[in-house]
């Protein structure tokens, strides 16, 4: 496996285009010792995981079982976690997951699956972990061990401080853990603070393990653990002392890799725009030397020797790249009318654009280019915010609740309101019961008026919104949701009604089961069924980030400056969004408010553009383009 590209790699790491040829990896490696171990009369062990990465496999090798009779009556399971306190029928519960996701649809029998108890008293619960640990061993250890990753790099719920000898036991969750699972529990405060776990050192004796991930969100924490040396800051590094371990990732996952991000270091790379841009712009932010001030000698001393002297001198290199990055920074995201293009992100035909953003859910468009939308407000082109989910499942109850008195308040006459029903449901219900489409509905509302205030904030008027409510979104919950040809066709008669000349969108390269990932879907495909039609060859798409994150620095094509005041507006206009604030109390979250957030994040692509000797802004918000019928495009598309 291991060849010079994959020096830096300290685990054996499978990357593949996309994650349905990944799965295919596993699922065929879990069937051939099934198939094996029944052919000779023995159990087969699998440990298992849950969250969103292993639901593609499961899904594989369900429909190994029903099409191709691929029986599971000899495998025995056991997970490796499960949430502190939970009821196995809570609706988050692993318990249920399993069930729902796996276990219902194969023929393993009951008394063969194994997942940690959550609803024990506390006393019971070391008992419990020492029971499950000899389970385990009685079973004859674990044959295949399936698991996920965390953003903290946690495997299992074995937090960042989990050492390689850990056992099964009861853990305190980390707060980026508890944060990441909040919308699954609809609000921090309800995630359970621990959970029992299978140990590092549990998992390592699985006699094969496969760690699987998705996403662009996963690449960084994912290099750490293939790549730096192995520690309990990133647990899953300790992958790299099992002898049969192996990583297998989807192409966006694996971008922070060295052999993606840096392959100058493991070869002799084709220079191409972005590799060269990206190795220049790291050279200079390492050395805290703006672009204009490198020298050949810190070229050839930092790896970068082949590039210098194939493109060089650095002079010449310098100068290249800084205008390049220069043409990046536009304040017309729209395209400047009347004046010469060559260098300009944007094309300054036709001067007045039709401009659609598709935002995955309410928000997601704010929080990424508020200034960049007023900014084509100002400037005279015709822009509709396409909402394409409703978002309803962000809306905690106590918003609900405050909504509906208030309405009440403003309607107490009326005795068959749907703030009345609403306030009725709120009182029955508990917090995990699903909402009913009356619930649901009452809280696609709120998300609209909050969508309609903050366009007001960046100088849209109101109706500019438009609320597709993808019907994929409002028949699935978080991490499990399925796009079909009625989300296409929904999005496919909005591109045809509006015919834009320029789309702002995101969710590609995103973890394929959340939002954006399946908006991008619908979106792509809508799109490509478009491409006989004139405008679309005349459509300018432009990326913007939904995952907390921002594009890489040499990865970015359209870089708009903000001034303090627009800066300000858009936190104002991230602010009418309240639904979506901290709902817990300050000393209990993980992380800042929404709005610091994403005014972070600009500043700090700002102080990037200043560092490498560009202009000092104050924050920058920016966009990556993308080509629909290119290959690259397509392979992260869906
Ligand atoms: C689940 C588990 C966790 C997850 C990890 C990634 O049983 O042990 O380590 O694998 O949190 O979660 P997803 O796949 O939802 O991103």
């Amino acid at each position: 496996m291991t060849d010079s590209t994959t020096t830096f790699e300290r685990i054996p790491t499978a990357v593949f285009p996309h994650n349905q040829a990944a799965v295919a990896h596993v699922a065929d490696a879990i069937e051939r010792l099934v198939r094996e171990r029944a052919d000779a009369g023995q159990p087969a062990v699998l440990g298992l995981a849950t969250g969103s990465t292993p639901v593609p496999l499961y899904r594989e090798l369900i429909r190994r079982h029903r099409e191709e009779g691929l029986s599971f009556a000899h495998v025995v399971t056991f997970n490796l976690d499960e949430y502190y306190p939970l009821e196995p029928q809570h609706p988050e519960s692993y318990h249920r997951f399993m069930r729902e996701q796996l276990f219902d649809h194969l023929d393993i029998p009951a008394a063969q699956i194994h997942v940690p108890p959550g609803d024990l008293p506390r006393d019971e619960v070391h008992a419990a972990c020492t029971a499950y640990e000899r389970a385990i061993d009685d079973a004859g250890g674990i044959d295949i061990q399936v698991l996920g990753i965390g953003r903290t790099g946690h495997i299992g719920f074995n937090e960042p401080g989990s050492g390689p000898a850990s056992v099964t036991r009861l853990v305190t969750l980390d707060r980026l853990t508890r944060a990441d699972a909040a919308r699954d529990f609809r609000g921090e405060a309800n995630v359970p603070r621990y959970a029992i776990t299978m140990g590092v050192g549990t998992i390592l004796r699985a006699r094969r393990i496969f760690l699987l991930a998705w996403g662009r969100a996963k690449a960084d924490v994912l290099r750490q653990a293939i790549e730096e040396m192995p520690s309990d800051t990133v647990p899953a590094s300790y992958l790299q002392s099992h002898a049969a371990s192996e990583v297998i990732l989807d192409a966006p996952a694996a971008s922070e890799l060295t052999r993606h991000r840096s392959p100058w270091l493991v070869g002799f790379p084709e220079w191409s725009t972005t590799l060269t841009r990206r190795a220049v712009t790291d050279l200079s932010l390492r050395l805290g030397k703006p672009l204009l001030k490198l020298v050949d000698k810190d070229y050839q001393e930092n790896g970068l020797a082949d590039l210098v002297t194939s493109h060089g001198p650095a002079y010449d290199l310098n100068i290249r790249l800084f205008n390049e990055v220069q043409h990046t920074i536009t304040g017309w995201p729209g395209g400047k009318p009347h004046v010469d293009d060559t260098h300009r992100p944007e094309r300054a035909e036709p001067a007045r654009k039709r401009v659609l953003v598709l935002s995955p859910e309410p928000a997601d468009d704010i929080l990424a280019m508020a200034a960049t939308l007023h900014r084509l407000v100002q400037h005279g082109h015709e822009v509709t915010v396409a909402y394409l989910t409703s978002g309803n499942l962000g809306i905690p109850d106590t918003e609900a609740r405050w909504a509906a008195q208030l309405m009440l308040e403003a309607n107490a006459a009326e005795t068959d309101s749907l703030a009345r029903r609403v306030l009725d449901e709120l009182a029955r219900k508990s917090d995990f019961d699903q909402d009913s489409a009356d619930l649901r509905q009452f809280k696609a509302y709120l998300r609209r008026s909050e969508a309609r205030a903050a366009l007001e904030q960046c100088g849209l008027n109101a109706t500019a919104a438009r609320f597709l409510d993808l019907p994929f979104y409002e028949a699935g919950t978080y991490r499990r949701f399925t796009v079909t040809s009625a989300d296409v066709e929904s999005v496919g008669r909005l591109l045809h009604e509006i015919q834009p000349h320029q789309i702002f969108t995101t969710g590609a390269a995103a973890d394929p089961s959340s939002v954006p990932a399946q908006s991008f879907a619908a979106f792509a495909h809508a799109f490509r069924d478009a491409a006989k039609h004139a405008w679309t060859r005349d459509c300018w798409i432009w990326l913007f980030r939904s995952d907390g994150r921002e594009w890489p620095l040499a990865e970015i094509e359209m870089a708009v400056p903000c001034s303090p005041d627009e800066l300000d507006r858009k936190a104002q206009a991230i602010y009418q969004h309240r639904s979506q604030r901290h709902q817990t109390p300050v000393t209990d979250r993980a992380s800042a408010e929404p709005w610091e957030q994403a005014v972070t994040r600009n500043r700090t692509t700002a102080g990037l553009y200043d560092r490498l000797g560009l202009a000092e802004y104050e924050a920058i918000e920016c966009f990556v383009r993308w080509h629909p019928m290119s290959e690259a495009s397509t392979s992260t598309a869906t």
